[in-house]
């Protein structure tokens, strides 16, 4: 029987999911971007739904099972029956689908995954403002934050996904519905058992015959559910969903970092997080009299009016945060005393520091510290500010409230004492001579009127540099760091340990931290559930750590500690303010652990977990031949991340907290980098095509044993937009045999108004669902052409009705493209030669740019700046598109196109140039009657910033003095296409506002003038 397609190959609420992962970003508490950092996680709504919609078929195939309908028409309510909560929308434009939405059962299906409410109904229509961000979707939308403990809404999709699923035998959905009730009711009832059982901890023969029990109930049930695989798992975004979704969820990392950040997000709350009931004695011998004293009147178990044990909702997360206070504890004991403030009562929540460097005028010499600007915090209510007593060559500060403007160090350092330059060359020299100290400038306090800044005393200094030789180097990461442009090892300031990312002091805490660490694992007896605890507690040290770096930045606005990796790199740092790991600021140790603790909570009602590996993908005996049901990834986006190097950051800290219960993950002096699937040429001893090569070679190998595992969908994730990044990975998608068969553009960092301004990066991920090839035959070159710009002039106009701008719409466009291609085995041109992946996506980029240019009329150098805003805005792009975009459709070459200054070239990259630029580049910009009328509106838009309107006036009689003329259609157009706050916007609304005013007094400007004395006769 020929299979049905998958709902993801068909239709997807793509608006809809876009919203709720924008919403997505800005969740903290729980979500699984809080308990450890990992790089370019995907939102989570974005995985829910690819997860869901991958296993599901379009009920709308001909092919798509009986039972599978009623299974909707049962759990999602039936055709025409308005009010209930999955119609389809009455009357909505810009939504998945066209308007009004049919109802049927594949929009029900699309308003299960995501509906908008009325009031964003009612927004989309113009009829009313947004609403909040958690009011968008329904709260009966499976992607939605708040659903994903919401049993009833998940359940919904757990049975669908059963009735797909296990349509093979002849049943009806009420008979597969009751199967699905009666395999989750015996993982329920086991829970219950297991969890009611008192003192379960201990290894008795009914404690493991009840563990026993649920584990045969969760696999009775994931026999029946699909195998979900992720080989590039990273975060565990989609194995978590998949999981969620009750699939029998594998993940796959190489990076031991993200292994075990998988553990602790993907296994462990699931498995662990559960209620436990002590005998009080029980209790007593593990947390101690003190801690049984605490324990919450709700949580005493009662008998007899006496207090006969404890019932602890959730098991891990207690004892993490027990065990982690105690950590804390036990350190502060020891090393407590080296935060004190001398000065006053309050708690020092922050030091902040400079790094010193010397000038290098001879006759000066003085030590400055190498700050940027004065400031401690600015904001409207609050201004504190260093300010500079210099003294000869002496260098001191008071705290003042006054604004004081700059700093020292700009590009150069500016001597405050003789006011001579030591440049950065100068400063790296001193920085690889060790002469580059660090210097204790103001303590920040916390108080009960906000923070206070105040100077260190001599004795809070003398605490703050610890003596080297109470250091145990067993502890200090003295591993090296590659000295590579995203570390700031690179940067040339002699940081190449990674030890020197971190001051004495912070290197002594860590140190004493870890110290005690030890001596609770040490305490612990060795079991699966301890391995768990423990790795939190190495997961909540790394969270210090990444506080407790010299490389954090002090937020003047928040006054607040920005941990690093804000970006994904490790900058240079001039100043930093070090936490107290003591205090209760955000920074501060405690703090770190309620994310964590909150993160388990959030995740533990969830009982299915992940199967995890840490290996590189690409073992074909990982899996037997397609015994996975589904596989769905985001690899890496080609160069944009260095995962390992930057990861070994927290590597070399876990090499040395849980290197002893992970010692194969761990055997590496650091992160593995030979296998890692990306492009990063200091890889490739700089070699940039070996770098593609193997990024190439090592995509194919993996979707290779994909396409030997997977039996239906491979959904793929990708969110880099430079077409070299999209040719290697449709090469690899083609050169496993499987071909595209959907694309999606799923908006994640989602404006709804337009492009935006200087960024190059996707922000959408695009989507692509794969199937095994049928190509078959040969294809001709003409013919594919065809069909592609056919398909992809369609998919321009869909994607730009929904709002898609920019490489964002393009790169959507390449999917389709592929499709076309990938029907065939090999596409010849009329030479015989074979047309490669690279020709075929420049193909797509002029079709798409074809069809958006479709219907303007205009010389080619305005026809070329319309498309390349639509397409790139002013973002900055790669040097070749210039000449890609040139040949398409245009007689036009790069040449002129930067001679016409439309293009500024920077290096091997280019912007769109504005009108301001163009203006200032050629001072008669427009000047000509014939000029281009990209060059007229420009002229235009400078006179009319201009205080000379009749010099605009006379411009516009000379070229626009009728409403239809060309120059006016161009500037409708620029007016829809620019970014909405940028100046040329600003001129563009300005003359279009004014046209008519414009038109009409120019015309009374040209009228003859009678001078006075003289007589008009004849
Ligand atoms: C784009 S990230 C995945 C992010 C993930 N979807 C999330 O939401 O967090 C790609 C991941 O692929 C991993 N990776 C790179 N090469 C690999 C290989 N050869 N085998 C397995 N994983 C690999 C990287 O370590 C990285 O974590």
């Amino acid at each position: 029987m020929t299979k049905p397609k998958k709902l993801i190959e068909v239709a997807m609420p793509i608006k809809e999911i876009s919203a709720e992962s924008v919403r997505d970003k800005s969740i903290r508490h729980g979500h699984i971007s809080t308990l450890h950092l990992w790089w370019a996680r995907r939102p989570l709504p974005v995985c829910r739904a690819v997860v869901f919609a991958s296993l599901v078929p379009d009920p709308e195939d001909t092919n798509c099972p009986k039972a599978f309908k009623e299974a909707i028409e049962l759990l999602l309510g039936k055709k025409n029956n308005p009010g209930d909560p999955y119609a389809p929308y009455a009357d909505i434009p810009w939504t998945s689908i066209y308007d009004p939405m049919q109802d049927n059962l594949r929009n029900r299906l699309q308003m299960f995954i995501g509906k908008f409410t009325q009031p964003m109904q009612d927004h989309l229509l113009g009829k009313a403002t947004k609403p909040q961000a958690g009011k968008m979707l329904t709260d009966e939308s499976l992607i939605k934050w708040d659903s994903k403990n919401n049993e009833k809404i998940i359940n919904k999709a757990r049975k669908l996904i059963w009735v797909a699923h296990n349509n093979d035998s002849n049943n009806t959905a009420t008979e597969l519905l009751a199967d699905f009730d009666k395999h989750y009711k015996a993982i329920k009832d086991a829970e219950n058992e297991l969890y009611s059982l008192t003192d379960r901890h201990l290894e008795t023969d009914k404690s493991k015959q009840l563990t026993e029990n649920l584990h045969n109930a969760i696999e009775a049930f994931l026999d029946k559910m699909p195998k979900v695989f992720d080989p590039f798992a990273g975060g565990g975004a989609i194995p978590l969903e998949a999981a969620r979704l009750g699939c029998r969820s594998y993940g796959n990392d190489i990076n031991p970092v993200a292994h075990i950040i998988q553990k602790g997000s993907l296994e462990f709350p699931q498995k662990y997080g559960k209620p436990i009931n002590y005998t009080k004695e029980e209790f007593v011998k593990l947390y101690g009299e003190d801690e049984f004293k605490i324990i919450n009147n709700e949580h005493k178990i009662i008998n007899n009016g006496n207090v006969v044990g404890v019932n602890i909702p959730n098991r891990l997360s207690f004892d993490v945060e027990f065990y982690a206070k105690k950590l804390l504890a036990e350190t502060e004991k020891e090393i407590g005393h080296l935060y004190k403030s001398e000065k006053t009562d309050n708690i020092p929540i922050a030091f902040f520091w400079a790094r010193v460097g010397i000038c290098s005028n001879p006759t000066c010499k003085a030590e400055v510290p190498l700050l940027k600007r004065f400031a401690l915090c600015d904001t409207p209510n609050k201004k504190v500010y260093l300010k500079p007593i210099i003294k000869d060559t002496d260098i001191d500060f008071e705290i003042s409230s006054r604004k004081i403007d700059g700093g020292w160090l700009n590009k150069s350092l500016t001597c405050p004492c003789c006011s001579s330059t030591t440049t950065t060359k100068d400063l790296k020299e001193q920085a690889s001579n060790n002469l580059i100290n660090e210097r204790l400038l103001v303590i920040i306090e916390d108080s009960p009127n906000g923070k206070i800044y105040r100077l260190p005393t001599q004795k809070e200094i003398k605490l703050a540099n610890i003596d080297k030789s109470l250091f145990d180097d067993s502890f200090i990461p003295s591993e090296s760091m590659k000295e590579i442009p995203d570390l700031v090892s690179g940067r040339g300031w002699n940081i190449n340990k990674w030890s020197q990312m971190f001051s004495s002091r912070q290197l002594y805490a860590l140190q004493t931290l870890i110290q005690n660490f030890y001596i609770i694992k040490e305490s612990q007896i060795k079991s699966n559930y301890s391995d768990a605890l423990i790795t939190y507690l190495g997961i909540f040290l790394d969270r210090i750590i990444q506080r407790q770096t010299s490389f954090g930045i002090w937020d003047i606005t928040r006054e607040n500690l920005q941990a690093i990796f804000a970006r994904q790199s490790i900058a240079m740092m001039f100043d930093y303010p070090e936490s107290n790991p003591f205090s209760n600021f955000g920074g501060g140790a405690l703090n770190q652990l309620d994310w964590i603790t909150r993160y388990i909570e959030s995740e533990c009602k969830n009982t299915f977990s992940t199967v995890l590996q840490n290996a590189s993908s690409g073992e074909k005996e990982q899996f037997k031949e397609k015994y996975l049901t589904s596989v769905i990834t985001d690899p890496p986006y080609y160069d944009a991340i260095a995962y390992a190097d930057l990861s070994d950051f927290f590597y070399v800290w876990l090499k040395r907290t849980l290197g002893d219960i992970y010692p194969l993950n761990f055997l590496t002096p650091q992160t593995p980098k030979t296998e890692e699937c990306t492009a990063l040429k200091h890889h490739h001893d700089n070699d940039k095509q070996n770098a593609k090569l193997h990024f190439e070679n090592k995509l194919l190998e993996i979707f290779d044993a994909i396409e030997h595992q997977t039996s239906d969908i491979v959904s793929i994730m990708f969110a880099h937009q430079s077409t070299e990044a999209w040719t290697t990975l449709c090469n690899s998608i083609l050169g496993a045999k499987m071909n595209i068969t959907g694309s999606w553009a799923l908006d994640t960092e989602y404006s709804f108004t337009g492009l935006k301004q200087n960024k190059a990066f996707l922000s959408s991920s695009v989507t692509v669902s794969c199937v095994p090839t049928q190509s078959e035959g040969y294809g001709d070159y003409k013919e594919v052409k065809k069909a592609i710009e056919a398909t992809v002039a369609r998919e321009v106009e869909e994607l730009y009705r929904l709002g898609f701008r920019g490489a964002d719409l393009l790169t959507a466009c390449f999917g389709q493209a592929v499709s076309e291609f990938g029907k065939y085995k090999k596409v010849e041109k009329a030479d015989g030669s074979e047309v490669t992946v690279a020709e075929l996506l420049a193909m797509a980029r002029e079709s798409a740019f074809n069809a958006l240019l479709k219907g303007f009329e205009g010389d080619e150098f305005t026809k070329f700046y319309i498309g390349w805003l639509q397409l790139n805005g002013f973002a900055e792009t790669d040097f070749d598109d210039a000449a890609t975009f040139a040949k398409a459709g245009l007689t036009i070459n790069v040449a002129e196109l930067f001679r016409e200054n439309i293009l500024i070239q920077n290096k091997n990259k280019q912007t769109l140039a504005t009108f301001a630029e163009r203006n200032k580049l050629k001072t008669n910009l427009g000047a000509k009657s014939d000029s281009y009328l990209i060059d007229q509106v420009h002229k235009a838009m400078q006179l009319f910033k201009g205080t000379n309107r009749n010099a605009l006036l006379d411009f516009i009689n000379d070229r626009a003095s009728t409403p239809d003329a060309n120059f006016w259609r161009v500037l409708t157009s620029l007016d829809e296409l620019l970014p909405k706050d940028c100046e040329d916007h600003k001129m563009t609304r300005g003359l279009l506002s004014n046209k008519e005013s414009l038109i009409r007094e120019s015309k009374e400007t040209q009228k003859p003038i009678v001078q006075q004395g003289t007589l008009e006769l004849e």
